[in-house]
């Protein structure tokens, strides 16, 4: 790339980043507070195991073209709430909308082809197939029950060229094309969390939501892991991650929400979340919970 070329970009990059700050400079920070322009926006969502309230959030809108990150103690309901506003659970009640239409009906696969995925807090690379098969599979994968179907009736053999220079170009781009042939199983865990959101990609999504991207990352991997993070930004996708390592959070997040006890129970930048005294609370709340075990 020329020294002209790299400057444009990385000036396509800054514009990223201040819009995304000027999006939020107006927005207080409250729980469940409105954004000038949501890409995702929930209300009323609510998720029971038996008696046990893992999810009730009230109202999270998740403004569009931000990199914002979900943080709240263990088992306060992030996991969750990923896993219904993705339709691979069904909530007790709620809705929500997803880029302007309803999404609270649609299946996992359905919201893949809406131009949400994510990714797992345990990775799902399948490690018994190549790094380049795990690509392949992705679109159909997150079709879910079509996967077969799909088989069956050829539906896209015909991308099937397309979806491997694809993949290939992808696997470039996170430094895994050399292990294009390899096993998932060989690859070590920072890879594999490397693949699976590589694998995210495939689909050319419009939001993207990181259980825990970090977890398990050696702090190599980790700033490349954030600099693919910050790019997913700059190429105008909205990113909501899973984090509990304030650091990290500083350095790349917008905006930050809160939960605890399956509620949202603040929301703010990350310097105004780092000094509320209810993030401080619930914390130590967690840990209190945890030591009376
Ligand atoms: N399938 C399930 N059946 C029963 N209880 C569940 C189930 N999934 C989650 N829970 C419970 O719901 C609560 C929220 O769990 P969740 O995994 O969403 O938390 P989390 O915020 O992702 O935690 P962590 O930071 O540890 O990943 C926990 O008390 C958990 O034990
Ligand atoms: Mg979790």
């Amino acid at each position: 790339m020329s020294d002209s070329e790299t400057e444009r970009e990385e000036a396509v990059f800054r514009e990223a980043h201040q819009a995304a700050l000027e999006a939020l400079a107006d927005v207080a920070p409250e729980p469940g507070v409105a954004k000038p322009d949501p890409i995702l926006s929930a209300t009323g969502v609510r998720r029971a195991f038996g008696g046990l309230v893992a999810v009730d959030v009230e109202h999270l809108e998740v403004q569009r073209g931000t990199i914002t990150a979900l943080i709240g103690p263990n088992g306060a309901g992030k996991t969750t709430l990923f896993n219904l506003l993705t339709g691979f659970d069904r909530p007790s009640r709620g809705t929500w909308e997803f880029d302007g239409r309803s999404a609270k009906r649609l299946r996992s696969y359905q919201m893949a082809q809406a131009g949400m995925v994510r990714t797992f807090q345990l990775t799902k690379a399948l490690t018994r197939m190549t790094v380049l098969d795990n690509m392949l599979i992705a679109a159909p994968d997150q079709l879910g029950e079509r996967l077969w179907a799909g088989l069956i009736h050829g539906m896209w053999r015909g991308q099937e060229v397309g979806n491997r220079a694809k993949a290939l170009r992808l696997l470039e781009r996170f430094n895994l094309a050399d292990k294009c042939h390899d096993y998932a199983g060989e690859l070590s865990g920072g890879q594999r969390k490397l693949l699976e959101m590589a694998r995210a990609l495939m689909l050319e999504p419009k939001m993207v939501m990181l259980d825990e991207p970090m977890a398990g990352v050696n702090p190599a991997l980790k700033q490349s892991l954030l600099e693919h993070i910050k790019e997913l930004r700059e190429e105008g996708m909205t990113v909501l991650f899973v984090e509990h390592d304030m650091d990290m959070i500083h350095e790349i997040a917008d905006w930050v929400v809160v939960m605890a006890a399956g509620q949202v129970i603040t929301e703010g930048t990350p310097d105004q979340i780092s000094s509320d005294p209810r993030v401080i609370d619930a914390y130590l709340g967690a840990h209190h919970d945890g030591a009376a075990h």
